[in-house]
């Protein structure tokens, strides 16, 4: 099969698109033929090497998480999931590729009428918006403020947190603020005087933060909600210098039960990510570029070869 393949850390070009070894499904495992791969800011941070510490990697590597595709052959033991499934979720080998392979666990099954590019949106921002604000018991009728709202994880935050019954403070760039009050979500600018901003937009006071984006509001986090204990981070490692605490996924162990509702969601038409650009397999490159400038809405999706 053919693959994306890193031969070490580098730049976009550092990907060279040539023939590896076919997988072969293990027990608890599918293979799925990959029709739609979603882009996630934490692969362009693998491919320069900024997370060679946390989760070292061996070249030659095919990297890549989010996918939708078709089971094409099953492991032993799986149950649930036949040749001919369309599922979308997590791989477990690399999604730059032909084929992947996912355990089961990550993996669900995608309404009929829900196109794989549209189900690849899914799975990464509701699962980890999921995992990330459970510590923070959200209650309906709290205020919470999104930082970093617009984005591939923040738009799915904005929707779960507003069917939730809370009122969201969604900070973005100005272009994204009629998109941010579509989704149902008070939009603010961030950059100087963004907690005067969101207090003017909030005076009945904020009660806790899904910090999205990072770049540096732990600070403006803690004098909005009081103190660090109900602030998260997903992307600010710094953050418990502060008593912050950061969410930081294990991609070795992150499940369908954050999503597989949200795909059901989706196809009811109840929620949606946009599609901020879509490329074909050869462009990845670009995809990472376009990843890399910071100012999405919704999501990248590269199609499948
Ligand atoms: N720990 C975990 O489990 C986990 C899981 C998933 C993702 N992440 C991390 O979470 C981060 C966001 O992921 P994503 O997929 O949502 O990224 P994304 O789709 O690239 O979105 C990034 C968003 O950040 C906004 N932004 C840019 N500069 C900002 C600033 N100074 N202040 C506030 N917002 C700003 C942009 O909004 P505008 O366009 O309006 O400027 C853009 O919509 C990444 O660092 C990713 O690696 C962590």
């Amino acid at each position: 099969m053919r693959a994306l393949v890193l031969d070490g850390f580098g730049d976009e070009d550092a990907f060279s698109l040539r023939e590896v070894p076919m997988p072969v499904a293990g027990p608890g495992e599918v293979r799925i033929r990959v029709h739609a791969i979603g882009i996630n800011p934490l692969e362009t941070k693998i491919r320069r090497g900024w997370m060679a510490e946390v989760m070292p990697i061996t070249f030659p590597a095919v990297i890549g998480s989010e996918l939708a595709g078709v089971v094409d052959s099953v492991g032993d033991g799986v149950a649930g999931f036949e040749v001919g499934d369309r599922v979308a979720g997590f791989a477990a080998t690399g999604s730059y590729a032909e084929y992947a392979l996912s355990r089961v666990d990550a993996v669900a099954l995608v309404p009929a009428n829900l196109s794989l590019e549209d189900a690849v949106t899914i799975p990464t921002g509701a699962e980890t918006t999921r995992r990330a604000i459970a510590p923070l018991r959200i209650a309906a009728g709290e205020t919470v403020v999104v930082n970093g709202a617009a984005g591939g994880v923040g738009s799915m935050a904005v929707q779960l947190l507003v069917a939730d019954g809370v009122t969201v403070i969604g900070t973005a760039g100005e272009a994204n603020h009629e998109y941010l009050r579509s989704l149902g979500a008070v939009p603010v600018a961030y950059g100087d005087g963004v907690v005067e901003r969101i207090r003017a937009a909030a005076p009945q006071g904020v009660d806790a933060v899904f910090d999205v984006a990072g770049q540096g509001f732990i600070p403006a986090a803690i004098e909005l909600v009081g103190g660090p204990d109900r602030i998260i981070t997903i992307s600010d490692f710094t953050a418990p210098g502060l008593g912050v605490a950061v969410a930081a996924g294990d991609p070795t162990r992150l499940t369908a039960d954050g999503f597989a509702d949200a795909l059901d969601l989706a196809a009811q038409g109840v929620l949606s990510t946009p599609i901020a650009a879509t490329f074909a397999f050869a462009a990845l490159p670009d995809a990472h570029r376009l990843s890399e400038g910071g100012h999405l809405r919704g999501k990248i999706v590269v199609q499948g070869l």
